[in-house]
């Protein structure tokens, strides 16, 4: 399950998806402003209870084996759209990872925190992806280890 406004957070959902034979589902929403007002704004919004519109797919999440969650960092959290449906409690599976693409190269320990409140889920593998990770294709070399620790259930009871 994902949120991408640029393409980025998708890219990388795009590659998790193949290496693991998985179904990708994406969350649609209004894209934010860009720039810096952009960013004030999307800060506010997400102070307002209404929040922004979003539009989730339908689907037995609970009865999958793991669901990754993937969205880019806005101000610090996963963005909003992926927020705001894990704020409705959807009925979610044990097994968890995220997925969080970012500007800065910086680890989001706080939006990963975050993340595992939303979902009472201590996530099985995370994996951040930085902008520079990407122009440099230097995250290809990263996701094996991500994908080991999302499957790493089949390995024991193989
Ligand atoms: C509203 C907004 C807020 C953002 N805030 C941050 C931020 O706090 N830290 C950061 O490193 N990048 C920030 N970014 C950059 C995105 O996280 C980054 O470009 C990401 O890779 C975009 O993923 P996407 O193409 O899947 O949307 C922000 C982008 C937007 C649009």
């Amino acid at each position: 399950m994902l949120y991408s406004t640029t393409g980025q957070t998708q890219k990388v959902s795009e590659e998790l998806a193949w290496e693991l034979g998985a179904q990708m589902h994406e969350i649609n929403a209004a894209p934010p402003e860009n720039g810096v007002f952009g960013r004030l704004f999307s800060g506010f919004a997400a102070l307002l209870a209404r929040g922004l519109s979003y539009d989730v797919p339908d689907q037995p999440w609970d009865r999958s084996d793991l669901l990754i969650l993937g969205a880019p960092i806005w101000n610090g959290r996963a963005a909003r759209p992926l927020r705001q449906w894990l704020e409705s409690r959807p009925a979610l599976p044990e097994r968890v990872a995220f997925l969080l693409t970012s500007e800065e190269a910086e680890y989001p320990a706080r939006a990963i925190e975050d993340l595992s409140d939303l979902t009472g889920r201590q996530p099985v593998a995370v994996l951040h992806v930085s902008e520079s990770d990407i122009s440099r294709g230097t995250w290809k070399g990263r996701i094996e280890h991500f994908l080991d620790q999302c499957v790493v259930r089949y390995h024991h009871s193989a």
